[in-house]
């Protein structure tokens, strides 16, 4: 299995475009401080690739990766479409920067999907540059991420690369039921925001990836204690961040994520997990941003990493 991390920056990225913080000012004095926002793309059985999160910088991610640019035909690409985590903007706005596509899956559980076409009427929008197919990403079991693309013209599969006959086989784990602010009043489900069960059956190897963690219920700890690498939430450092730097009232868990450290903090638990543990989602509060502070020290000693742009897993 094969992960690219594309982003690693919570909604606004670092830096914010409206932000003079202390984050987002260093990261425009220092370029490699920067990070676009969070996604990874993962290449299915097929050869071709599925972006996880669809951000307002996937044109750019995508040019950024040899192994996404288009080829070898005009208008050929490796991207076979976009598997959700949730319906947040900064996970699914980039859908849209997606359209001048013949065709493109997006991968999601139904509320997530009802939410796109409900309320960002993304189905109606889209519906004249492109199609649009939408999968139901299981919540139970798995299913070959390389799904029927009905219309593909099998000529058009023989000349993408292949080499991974392995069939990645995805699932998602229900989270937690907080849903993006376009959609408050829209109905309870669990799978508002799940993490996304990644499994190689020629490898063996299991992948998670919960980029918005508002709970660790039962079910993802199971998953994380069987799983070989763990990305997951990291947006702020400590609970108290986001209202000691003033942009929100709400404490991080009341925002709908976990932090690090403290009494709900996600580290303790990574720490004591076998697999490899990344964070990412970063917000431009947290310390983390900068490469220099003391917090990195404390995630190395738990043997935890701070994922980053441009980084390549393999499993
Ligand atoms: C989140 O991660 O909580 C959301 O992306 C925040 C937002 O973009 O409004
Ligand atoms: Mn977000
Ligand atoms: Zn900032």
């Amino acid at each position: 299995m094969l992960l690219l991390v594309l982003g690693t920056a919570a909604g606004g990225g670092i830096p914010q475009w409206n932000c003079a913080c202390s984050g987002c000012s260093g990261a425009r004095a220092h370029p490699h401080r920067r990070r676009r926002h969070a996604s990874l793309a993962v290449r299915s059985g097929d050869g071709r690739w599925y972006v996880v999160n669809a951000t307002p910088d996937i044109g750019d991610q995508i040019e950024d990766r040899p192994e996404l640019h288009p080829g070898p035909g005009r208008r050929q690409t490796p991207v076979a479409g976009v598997v959700l985590t949730d319906a947040e903007l900064d996970h699914t706005l980039g859908i849209a920067r997606l359209r001048e596509a013949d065709r493109l899956q997006v991968i999601a559980t139904a509320p997530v999907r009802q939410a796109l076409l409900d309320r960002l009427h993304l189905g109606a929008v889209l519906a004249p540059y492109t199609c649009v197919t939408w999968r139901e990403l299981p919540r139970r079991g798995t299913e070959p991420l390389a799904g029927d693309m009905p219309g593909l013209p099998d000529a058009d599969t023989s000349v993408l690369p292949t080499g991974d006959t392995s069939g990645l086989r995805i699932s998602g784990i229900p989270v937690s039921g907080k849903r993006p602010r376009y959609a408050a009043d829209a109905p309870d489900d669990d799978a508002w925001v799940v993490a996304l069960r990644l499994y190689d059956p020629s490898s063996g190897a299991t992948a998670l990836y919960a980029p918005a963690l508002a709970a660790w219920p039962d079910r993802l700890q199971q998953a994380a204690a069987e799983a070989d690498c763990v990305i997951v939430d990291g947006t702020f450092w400590d609970d108290e961040e986001p209202r000691r730097t003033g942009i929100s009232a709400r404490t991080a868990t009341g925002m709908g994520h976990l932090p690090i450290e403290g009494e709900n903090g996600t580290a303790e638990r990574l720490a004591r997990l076998s697999a490899r543990c990344l964070y990412t989602h970063l917000n431009n509060t947290n310390p983390l941003v900068d490469p220099a502070a003391s917090e990195h020290k404390k995630l190395a000693r738990l043997g935890i990493e701070v994922a980053y742009d441009g980084m390549v897993i393999e499993l």
